[in-house]
């Protein structure tokens, strides 16, 4: 194993804290996700490769937080969003690129008829709930309490153990239910008859969705007058090009998309029926509704890179990619759990272009260190893998090599259930993002 040094970005840390709160700009990268001495900062990324200030190379996955599915510096995006920069990027006045991207946009997604793009995901999430907010005159909203974000915005952290800063009557107003459990969402219709504006969902996170529960839902959704919405911005262009709601064959009222569709570049959409999208228009006479209205919202750029994006899946067919290289992946991870007597320990789950892997101690309990120690041992050996979401750029070399990582650390894993996991983890363990006190459960081990 090569001896990687991390010491530069050791002596960063300190400057980034100083610098920016939390030390990221977003949470899911901040150092208490990562073990503690191994917390790399990024130089440059090139396919699914990326390289730290102190010169490691690493297999990446989940890039982007699961923006970036084609690759890091995509020569045929990056030249798109060139050749748009080079016509100019953003004007008093439209620009004939918007309506270009929506067409595009709308033709892959055939329940949509109407499309309003943003730059965060949370944009369009938000511009959702309070769609449906305007539309049923109602305040209340159903989350999907399985699914772990939605949105930066209060109506969503108001529900997570930080919700400081956020008043108690819009925490009141989120409520839940749970995912394939029509019983759920009857209990919450029954506890607040007319009152709910929507629901919200992730089309599919781990399991597949039940079909017959979504329709139930749906039915529920329609007798209650309350308008129900599918969050794509992880199915969407990895389940299929036109989201999980395409290849279902199901049409939500509303839906979100983000992430893939702008490979790292900063694009969301708001897309949906005609009838609600329509409110934050100009052609009816009814009392309007400010819908997505941002400065950046058409970045031309942003655009141009959507519409390629689009191009390079056609043209690679960059979904059934995805099912082939994640099956390649999820069976040779499973191969390893078998082989080091890991099942119930380790375990790979979700959809092929969306894997994860969960991690539990000697008592088959869920657990951080164990999650601390899988990063820490693939760090090392130059693997970056919170989660195993690959992209078009992991080829097979890059698969194989990525097992062959995974094969050593599951030697050390099997050790530490054996002998205990103080002898192996190097420092303490990494923490939920949702917590009330940065330091309230710091486990050592
Ligand atoms: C399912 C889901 N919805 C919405 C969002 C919010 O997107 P963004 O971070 O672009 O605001 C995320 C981000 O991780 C997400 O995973």
């Amino acid at each position: 194993m090569i001896k990687r040094a991390f010491t530069k970005s050791l002596q960063l840390q300190n400057r980034f804290h100083a610098a920016i709160p939390g030390g990221a700009h977003t949470y899911a990268k901040g150092d208490d996700q990562f073990p503690e001495f191994y917390p790399p900062i990024i130089a440059r990324g090139k396919g699914c490769r990326v390289w730290d200030v102190d010169g490691n190379e690493f297999i990446e996955y989940g890039s982007g937080l699961r923006a970036v599915s084609l690759g890091h510096a995509y020569p045929e995006i990056n030249e798109a969003a060139y050749r748009q920069m080079n016509l100019g990027n953003n004007y008093v006045r439209p620009a004939a690129i918007e309506l270009e991207a929506a067409e595009t946009f709308l033709e892959l997604v055939p329940g949509a008829e109407m499309v309003k793009f943003g730059k965060n995901g949370s944009d369009a999430t938000s511009a959702a709930v309070k769609l449906a907010r305007a539309y049923t005159g109602r305040d209340m909203v159903g989350l999907c309490a399985d699914h772990p974000f939605f949105s930066i915005d209060d109506w969503f952290i108001g529900t997570t153990a930080i919700n400081r800063g956020i008043p108690q009557n819009l925490i009141e107003q989120s409520v839940t239910f749970l995912y394939n459990d029509i019983g759920s969402v009857k209990a919450l219709f029954a506890r607040y008859p007319g009152q709910i504006a929507c629901l919200i969902m992730e089309p599919e996170k781990y399991d597949p969705l039940d079909l017959n529960f979504y329709h139930q839902m749906q039915a529920l959704c329609e007798a209650e007058g309350t308008l129900l919405v599918l969050d794509e911005m992880i199915t969407g262009f990895r389940w299929h090009i036109g989201g999980a709601q395409t290849h279902y064959g199901i049409v939500p009222d509303l839906s979100t998309f983000g992430k893939a569709m702008g490979n790292g570049f900063s694009i969301s959409a708001l897309a949906g029926k005609r009838k609600y999208m329509e409110l934050g228009g100009l052609q009816h006479n009814e009392e309007r509704v400010f819908l997505l209205s941002t400065t950046h919202g058409a970045e031309n750029h942003a655009l141009a890179v959507f519409m390629a994006v689009v191009e390079e899946y056609k043209k690679h067919d960059v979904i059934a990619y995805f099912q082939y290289q994640g099956e390649r992946l999820r069976k040779g991870m499973q191969q390893i759990i078998d082989q080091h007597h890991l099942a119930g320990y380790v375990d790979i789950h979700g959809h092929p272009a969306s894997l994860v892997f969960s991690t539990r101690d000697q008592d088959q309990q869920s657990s951080q260190p164990f999650r601390t120690l899988f990063m820490q041992e693939s760090i090392k050996r130059g693997l970056l893998a919170p989660s195993l979401i690959l992209g078009f750029s992991h080829k097979d070399e890059d698969v194989d090599q990525t097992l062959e990582i995974i094969n050593e650390v599951a030697v050390i894993y099997r050790k530490a259930l054996d002998e205990g996991i103080d002898k192996y983890l190097e420092g303490r363990s990494v923490q939920p993002v949702y917590r009330k006190l940065n330091h309230e459960a710091l486990q050592t081990t």
